[in-house]
């Protein structure tokens, strides 16, 4: 599934002849100075970033196990994160794994969002390619045999896009 998303053109930036287009320069640029940048673009992207992949089909699956009552939650399942509601998920992502055993105990104590979508295990749990060259400093024995594919545990891969989505949350600050 993908976002629904607007492309941010800067009025003030257009191309076209000046004097007509003025008051929509003004405006543009009124509105730059009330809300920011980075208002603007929450504004016009309707907010919820992180909700609307929350509510996909694929990321509801992962409550059945990352959550404190859920029926397929193990004695070696990563325990931080809690995917019971949006906020718990929103929350518990800005914690570091923990509780894992065995192959997996070396990425305990990594945070699930790094500076980048390619740092960041979240990615890393759900993403190949990123698992493939993941390497963290700090965290020698977080490696990619130590990360397992949390695709086998929803039934296959993130469609593209949705992945898309959540690598972009990550890299504009997951806001
Ligand atoms: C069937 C139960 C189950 C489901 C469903 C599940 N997980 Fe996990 N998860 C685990 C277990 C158990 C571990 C510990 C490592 C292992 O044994 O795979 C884990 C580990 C993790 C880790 C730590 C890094 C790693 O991959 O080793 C992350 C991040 C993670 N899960 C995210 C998710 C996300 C996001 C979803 C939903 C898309 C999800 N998991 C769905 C059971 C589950």
């Amino acid at each position: 599934m993908t976002l629904f998303r607007l492309p941010i053109t800067p009025l003030s930036f257009s191309p076209l002849p000046r004097a007509p287009w003025l008051p929509v320069a003004l405006l543009g640029a009124g509105l730059g100075s009330s809300l920011g940048c980075g208002d603007t673009l929450d504004a016009l992207e309707n907010g919820d970033t992180f909700g609307r992949i929350y509510d996909t089909d694929e990321f509801q699956t992962c409550s059945g196990c990352h959550a404190p009552d859920a029926e397929g939650r193990t004695a070696d399942i990563e325990a931080t994160q809690d995917w019971s509601t949006r906020d718990t998920a929103y929350t518990t992502l800005r914690g570091d794994a923990s509780g894992m055993i065995g192959n997996f105990q070396g990425c305990n104590g990594v945070p699930f969002l790094g500076e980048s979508a390619e740092q960041s295990l979240l990615v890393a749990s759900l993403d190949e390619t990123v698992r493939a060259q993941f390497s963290l400093p700090g965290f020698p024995n977080c490696t990619p045999d130590a990360i397992s594919d949390q695709t086998a545990k929803i039934g296959g891969p993130l469609p593209a896009g949705l992945l898309q989505d959540l690598k972009d949350w990550i890299d504009s600050g997951a806001p």
